[in-house]
């Protein structure tokens, strides 16, 4: 295992000037990092019901992914969060965390998980040092859950986050993907529970990124539609001025006063709606190696090739280089042009 805190490309700061920016003037300062592209569930959205994952030669190690976010932390990214897949299918994690947060740079590592095995993992990975972690929640009904996983799980998920707030991870969100004829009447409970549990609730619009290729406009059931249901139950909503950084998310307050160990935040993600890529400030890597500059992004950029045929850390800085020099101004879903990547969310990570 490599160790960060010797590793050449730390020694020196480098200025900002040599930060990550694209031809559109956006400074890149957050890494997504895919683990794996396993998954416990099978989330319509997401993945095939049928899947044939990577074989696990053709992943990344955990020594080459920490060799790879050294070489970016060097470059500015200054956040790193881990997916899959379930990242928290891939064995030991925790030491991943950690070797990440030691890396000079790197302010914050965060988590996106299904929840399924918090209950099991979420004490050593806060003591590992994981800043934040985000949960996919979509319904609390039992037999939702199972349409839209195509698995069992709500319970373990819901244990999940009851450990996850009894060791002390800190800033829990959940997201609900939010799917139309099959989310409206989560909306409102998923509210409540979060309301009551104090943990901050995200609303994402459906994205064309399903294996299944099912998606389509109409199943898009927008952030706005989900805030008038809102509304009609707890009142008025004030948007929050001003944007976190790169923050994909809309915040808004509920103005009814209930506070009562509640979050008063509830955000709202509209990739499809309310596109947010001017002030994208995101790459990927995915498990199997290869850096994407969006999401949507239908090049990609193999930095395992070089991890393994000797490449130099010049050479990875170059290959995140251009990645970046190649970002699209916006996705374009929903315009005539727009091209759906090869890759579905499980093989590219949220
Ligand atoms: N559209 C929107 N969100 C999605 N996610 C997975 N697939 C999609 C999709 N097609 C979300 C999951 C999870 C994160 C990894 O991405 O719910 O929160
Ligand atoms: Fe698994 Fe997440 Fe995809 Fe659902 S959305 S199948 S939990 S990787």
């Amino acid at each position: 295992m490599i160790s960060p805190s010797t590793h050449a490309s730390h020694q020196t700061p480098v200025p900002e000037a040599h930060g990550l920016v694209d031809a559109f003037g956006r400074v890149h300062t957050d890494l997504r990092v895919s683990v794996t592209d396993r998954c416990n569930i099978r989330c319509r959205y997401c993945m095939p019901l049928d899947v044939t994952f990577k074989p696990r030669e053709e992943l990344l190690s955990y020594a080459e992914i920490t060799r790879v976010v050294s070489v970016a932390a060097g470059l500015g990214v200054r956040s790193v969060r881990l997916t899959g897949g379930e990242p928290l299918v891939r064995r030991d994690l925790q030491k991943l965390v950690r070797d990440l947060r030691q890396i000079k740079g790197i302010d914050e590592v965060a988590l996106t998980t299904n929840g399924l095995l918090l209950g099991q993992q979420a004490r050593q990975l806060a003591e590992a040092g994981l800043s934040r972690i985000n949960v996919s929640l979509d319904s609390l009904r039992e037999e939702t859950f199972r349409e839209i996983a195509r698995s069992d799980g709500l319970a373990q998920v819901l244990a999940g986050l009851a450990e996850a707030k009894r060791v002390g991870l800190q800033q829990i969100r959940l997201n609900a993907v939010s799917i139309r004829g099959l989310s409206e009447a989560d909306v409102v409970p998923l509210a409540r529970f979060a309301r009551q549990e104090g943990f901050h609730l995200r609303f994402i619009e459906f994205m064309p990124l399903d294996a299944d290729r099912q998606w389509s406009q109409l199943h898009v059931l927008s952030g706005r539609e989900v805030r008038g249901m809102l509304e009609e139950a707890f009142g008025p909503l004030k948007p929050v001025a001003g944007h976190d950084g790169g923050q994909p998310a809309a915040d808004y307050r509920y103005t009814d006063g209930a506070t009562d160990a509640a979050v008063s935040l509830v955000g709202f993600i509209d990739p499809v709606t309310q596109p947010f890529c001017e002030r994208c400030d995101r790459l990927r890597l995915t498990a199997d190696g290869q850096f994407r500059n969006c999401l949507f992004s239908t090049e990609e950029w193999d930095v395992r090739h070089l991890l393994r045929t000797g490449g130099d850390d010049a050479a990875i800085v170059s290959l995140i280089r251009a990645c970046v020099a190649q970002k699209r101004a916006a996705h374009g879903i929903g315009t005539p042009t727009f091209e759906r990547p090869e890759r579905a969310m499980y093989q590219i990570g949220g």
